[in-house]
């Protein structure tokens, strides 16, 4: 149900402003709040081998968590977001987006989202011309308050723990109770829930459900344990 609404979003959204589109600020946060609401995790992915993106992809999703963030670290990362797009039931983005020339080479490769460690006016207007919603970070009050300027009223917290973790995020949204964070960096299942538990937080991201050597052993089924664990986090 929520992801045929994230289709009919798109959709909707092409047909409104055709080919050339330019994304708002209002209808990027809104296309990642329903990508942000299919599970309390986004897997936060470093792909090295690219006969492991699908396999891993099909195993985070098959355990319960849809939304795939593939990192721009590897020289195998943009291939890995190809080989995912495939996989039904994926909605898989591109992450640590730093320049123009990355948003276009992720939304090539198919990224239906892009997360970026902090923001630029370069990067957020990239996104928006390439039409690719953008998570853009911020850590401090400041940065949070740029962005809300902008339009953009739902960001990742980068990085969490190291910048004050959940202390920060509760007083951070005191004063700024209009903008919703994805916190990353940091988190783990031991606290992930204590930030799901938080009013200004929508989900969580975190690289732990694909540990690189069950990733590396090709143990599918241990990593779709994590991902099924990670999906019920802040639910019981
Ligand atoms: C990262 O920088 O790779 C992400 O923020 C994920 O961080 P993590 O490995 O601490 O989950």
């Amino acid at each position: 149900m929520e992801r045929n609404t994230i289709k009919l979003g798109l959709n909707a959204l092409r047909k409104l402003y055709g080919e050339n589109m330019t994304l708002s600020p209002q209808d990027a946060c809104k296309m990642n709040r329903e990508i942000c609401s299919l599970a309390p995790i986004v897997p936060v992915l470093v792909v090295h081998d690219i006969t492991t993106a699908r396999p891993l992809a099909e195993a985070l999703v098959t355990g319960g968590l849809p939304a795939l963030e593939v990192t721009l670290r590897t020289p195998a990362a943009l291939d890995a977001i190809r080989a995912m797009s495939e996989v039904p039931g994926g909605v898989v983005g591109a992450g640590t987006l730093v320049t123009p020339a990355d948003v276009k080479a992720a939304k090539a490769a198919g990224a239906r989202f892009g997360v970026s460690p902090g923001a630029t006016d370069s990067l957020i207007k990239a996104c928006e011309d390439e039409g690719l919603p953008l998570l853009a970070g911020a850590a401090t009050a400041t940065e949070a308050m740029k962005m809300l300027e902008k339009g953009y009223d739902l960001l990742k917290f980068f990085p969490a723990e190291a910048s004050g973790g959940t202390a920060a995020l509760k007083a951070i949204g005191a004063p700024l109770p209009q903008i919703t964070f994805c916190p990353t960096g940091g988190i783990t299942p031991q606290n992930a829930a204590e930030y799901l538990g938080l009013s200004n937080v929508i989900c969580v991201g975190g690289s732990w459900v694909a540990p690189a050597d069950l990733v590396a052993a090709g143990d599918w089924a241990a990593i779709e344990y994590l991902a099924q664990t990670a999906s019920l986090i802040g639910k019981t």
